[in-house]
C-alpha cells in the first residue's frame, strides 16, 4: 500500500500541493517519497528513501517548477526502500514518469520480455515495467494516452497508477484495478489521489474510480474510460462531507474498524505472493528436521493455527513457540537441521529478533513472514515473504493476522504438494477454497458488521468472558480473547475446549458468557459436548458456527452464523472477524480508544 497524488493546475506550481497532499497520505506508506513535474518541455524527478518532510527538504522538492505533477509516498512491496526503488519510475529515455500503488503479479514475465527488447531497468520494483511497457507501446506510433491504455491491458495484479509525459504535457493519465483512486475537481485544477484526504483542502467534489477504469485529467476536468475496451464512462461528482480526520480513515471512526473492513482486500493482496519466494520457503521447510514457528502476541496465534495447517495438509510436525520463551524452551536443541519460521508483522519485535539471533548462532535456518519490507526480520532471514497487508495503524492486529494465516495456508499447501501428501483433487480443492476466503470475509462483514453491535449491547456489562475452540479454532479463540483483553481490559480466558475441564471450568458460574468457535469439521462433535458441559454450569453460550447448524444453534443463547462450506483448516480467518468486531464495539461502548489501547505499542522493540 502507498499513497499516490497527481495535480494539474490552471496556473502556479504544483510541488507544494503535492507535498501537502502526500503528508495526508502518509498513513498509507512512508518509507520513500518522490515527485515528478513537467515544466517547459522537461520532465523533472526527485525522489529518495526517507520520511516525506526530510526528503522534500533535503532535495528541495517544494521548489520544483511546473503546474502539472505527480507524487508518491511508498510502502515497499518489491525492492527495498532505497532511492532507486522510490517512485516515480521512468522509461529508458526519461520522457515519462509513473507512480503506482499495488502489485503487478506478472512483472517478471513482462520484465524479461522488455529486457529482450533492449529496455534498461534501474530498480527492483514491479512498477518500473509499466514505464517501459508504455515506452514500448509508443514505438508503435500511438499517442501517449492510448499507449497507457494498451499497456494497462497487459497488467495482472492490482494497481492504481498515475503517469505523465513530456509528449502530452498538459495531462495526467491514471487508472485503477483493486487499489483505490479518487478524482477531484476544483476551480484551481484537477486532482487524482489514493484517498480523499489528499485533495480535501482543495475540493470536496470527487469521483471514486471503479475497478478497470482509466481517466485522462487536464486542468479543466477529466474523462473516464474503461480499460478493457476504451468505452467512455459518465460519472456524476459526489460531494464528500467528511472532515479531514474522518477522510483519513475513509469515513470510519477508527483505523481499527477501517482495517477490519479492509480484510477482503488485504486478503486478496496476500494471495498475490511471488511464487518464487513461496517456493524458496517451501524448499527450506522441506529440508528441515525440526521446524519452529516463532512469534509474539497475535502473530503467535497465527503460528498456532499454522501448526494445525502444516499437520493437516503437509503431515509435518511444527512447534509454535512464543518468541520470548524460545531460547529457554527449545534453544539448546536448535541446530543446523533446525528451521525457524519467524512471523512478525512489524519485523521489529525485540523478542522475535532475539530468538532469531539465537537460532542463527546455532546454525539454524531462519525464514521470515512480515508485513514490512526492509525491516530487521527481512535482513536476518535466509528467505522471507512479505504478507502484503498494507500498513496497519491500529495497535491491535487485525488485517495483518488474517493475512499471516493466508500466507501460512499457502505455504502449508505448497509443502503438502511438494511432499505428495495431498491428491491432485484435494490440493486443487484447498486451493479453490483459499481463493474464496476473501469472499467469505466479505460475506461475514456484510452479515454481522451491524448485528454485532446489538450483541455487544447485550453483553456490555459482563465482567468475564471465556473463549473456547477445538483444533485450529483453539487459535481463533486465543486471538478473539486477546482482542477483547487488549481493547476492553475485561478479564477473559481462552482455552482449547477439551482442556477447559482440566481447570478453567471452575471459573464458570451462572450467566458467564462463553464464546464457542464451532466450524463444521472433525472437531464439531466434541465441541457439542463442551457446550453441554458449560451449559450444565449455567454458562450463557455465544456460538460462532456454520449457518443452519441446528444442533449448535439449538444449544446457544446467541449465534453468529457463518457462510457454509468453509474448510476447518481455513476457518480461523473468517471466524475471527466477528470476534474482532465484538472487541472493537465493546471498546467503543466503554468509551475507550480502540486504536490506542493503554500500555501497548504497535511494535514492541524493547526486551
Ligand atoms: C496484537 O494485537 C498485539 N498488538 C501484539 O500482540 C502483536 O501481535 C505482537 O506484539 C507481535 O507483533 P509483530 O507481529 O509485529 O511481531
Ligand atoms: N509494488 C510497488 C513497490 O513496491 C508499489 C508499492 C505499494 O503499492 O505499496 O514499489
Amino acid at each position: 500500500m502507498c499513497g499516490i497524488f497527481g495535480v494539474v493546475l490552471k496556473g502556479g506550481r504544483v510541488a507544494p500541493l503535492i507535498h501537502d497532499g502526500l503528508k495526508r497520505l502518509e498513513y498509507r506508506g512512508y518509507d520513500s517519497v518522490g515527485f515528478a513535474t513537467l515544466h517547459s518541455g522537461t520532465l523533472q524527478v526527485r525522489k529518495d528513501a526517507g520520511k516525506i518532510d526530510e526528503v522534500v527538504r533535503s532535495l528541495r522538492m517544494d521548489e520544483m517548477e511546473g503546474s502539472i505533477g505527480i507524487g508518491h509516498t511508498r510502502w515497499a512491496t518489491h525492492g527495498a526502500p532505497m532511492m532507486v526503488n522510490a517512485h516515480p519510475h521512468m522509461d529508458c529515455d526519461e520522457k515519462l514518469a509513473v507512480i503506482h500503488n499495488g502489485v503487478i503479479e506478472n512483472f517478471m514475465e513482462l520484465k524479461e520480455e522488455l529486457l529482450n527488447k533492449g529496455h534498461n531497468f534501474r530498480s527492483r520494483t514491479d512498477t518500473e515495467i509499466i514505464a517501459h511497457l508504455i515506452e514500448e507501446e509508443m514505438r508503435g506510433d500511438i499517442g501517449f494516452g492510448e499507449a497507457v491504455l494498451t499497456s494497462l491491458r497487459r497488467l495482472e495484479g492490482s494497481y492504481a497508477i498515475a503517469v505523465i509525459s513530456i509528449s502530452d504535457p498538459g495531462r495526467i493519465y491514471c487508472a485503477r484495478y483493486e487499489s483505490p483512486l479518487v478524482l477531484g475537481v476544483s476551480d484551481k485544477g484537477t486532482f487524482c489521489a489514493s484517498d480523499v484526504p489528499a485533495m480535501l483542502p482543495y475540493t470536496n467534489q470527487v469521483v471514486f474510480l471503479r475497478n478497470g477504469e482509466f481517466a485522462s485529467l487536464d486542468a479543466e476536468g477529466f474523462q473516464i474510460r474503461r480499460v478493457q475496451d476504451g468505452t467512455p464512462v459518465q460519472r456524476e461528482l459526489t460531494e464528500v462531507t467528511w472532515s479531514l480526520e474522518m477522510a483519513e480513515k475513509q469515513g470510519y471512526p477508527h483505523f481499527m474498524l477501517k482495517e477490519i473492513y479492509e480484510q477482503p482486500s488485504s486478503l486478496r493482496g496476500s494471495l498475490r505472493l511471488q511464487r518464487q519466494y513461496l517456493d524458496l520457503l517451501t524448499a527450506f521447510l522441506d529440508r528441515g528436521e525440526k521446524l519452529f514457528l516463532v512469534a509474539a502476541g497475535t502473530s503467535y496465534h497465527a503460528c498456532i493455527a499454522a501448526s494445525y495447517m502444516f499437520s493437516r495438509l503437509a503431515k509435518i510436525t511444527t512447534f509454535p513457540a512464543i518468541s520470548s520463551e524460545f531460547i529457554e524452551q527449545y534453544g539448546d536443541s536448535a541446530a543446523i537441521d533446525t528451521v525457524m519460521l519467524a512471523v512478525s508483522q512489524s519485523g521489529e519485535t525485540y523478542d522475535t529478533l532475539k530468538a532469531i539471533d539465537h537460532a542463527r548462532m546455532k546454525a539454524a535456518t531462519v525464514l521470515g513472514i512480515t508485513n514490512t519490507v526492509g525491516s530487521t526480520l527481512t535482513r536476518v532471514s535466509r528467505a522471507y515473504i512479505i504478507q502484503q497487508s498494507g500498513p496497519e495503524i491500529g495497535v491491535a492486529a487485525t488485517k495483518t493476522f488474517t493475512s499471516q494465516l493466508m500466507v501460512l495456508a499457502q505455504l502449508a499447501l505448497r509443502l503438502a504438494r511438494t511432499r505428495g501428501k495431498l491428491s491432485q483433487d484435494e490440493g486443487d480443492d484447498f486451493h479453490d477454497h483459499l481463493q474464496m476466503v476473501p469472499g467469505y470475509v466479505e460475506e461475514v462483514l456484510k452479515r454481522h458488521g451491524e448485528g454485532i453491535k446489538a450483541l455487544v449491547e447485550k453483553y456490555s456489562r459482563e465482567r468475564l468472558f471465556v473463549f473456547l475452540g477445538r483444533g485450529i479454532s483453539a487459535s481463533t479463540a486465543l486471538e478473539g480473547r486477546l482482542k477483547l483483553l487488549e481493547l476492553t481490559y475485561v478479564p477473559s480466558l481462552a482455552y482449547p475446549a477439551g482442556e477447559s475441564k482440566h481447570g478453567p471450568i471452575s471459573i464458570v458460574e451462572e450467566g458467564v458468557p462463553v464464546v464457542f468457535l464451532c466450524p463444521r469439521g472433525d472437531t464439531r462433535k466434541e465441541i457439542v459436548g463442551s457446550i453441554m458441559e458449560m451449559k450444565a454450569r449455567g454458562a450463557r453460550i455465544i456460538s460462532v458456527c456454520e449457518e443452519g447448524d441446528d444442533d449448535i444453534i439449538g444449544l446457544s443463547d446467541d449465534v453468529i452464523e457463518m457462510p457454509m462450506g468453509i474448510p476447518e483448516a481455513l476457518s480461523s480467518i473468517p471466524y475471527v472477524v466477528p470476534l474482532q468486531l465484538f472487541a472493537y464495539y465493546l471498546a467503543v461502548q466503554k468509551g475507550l480508544d480502540p486504536d490506542k489501547p493503554r500500555n501497548l505499542a504497535k511494535s514492541v522493540t524493547v526486551p
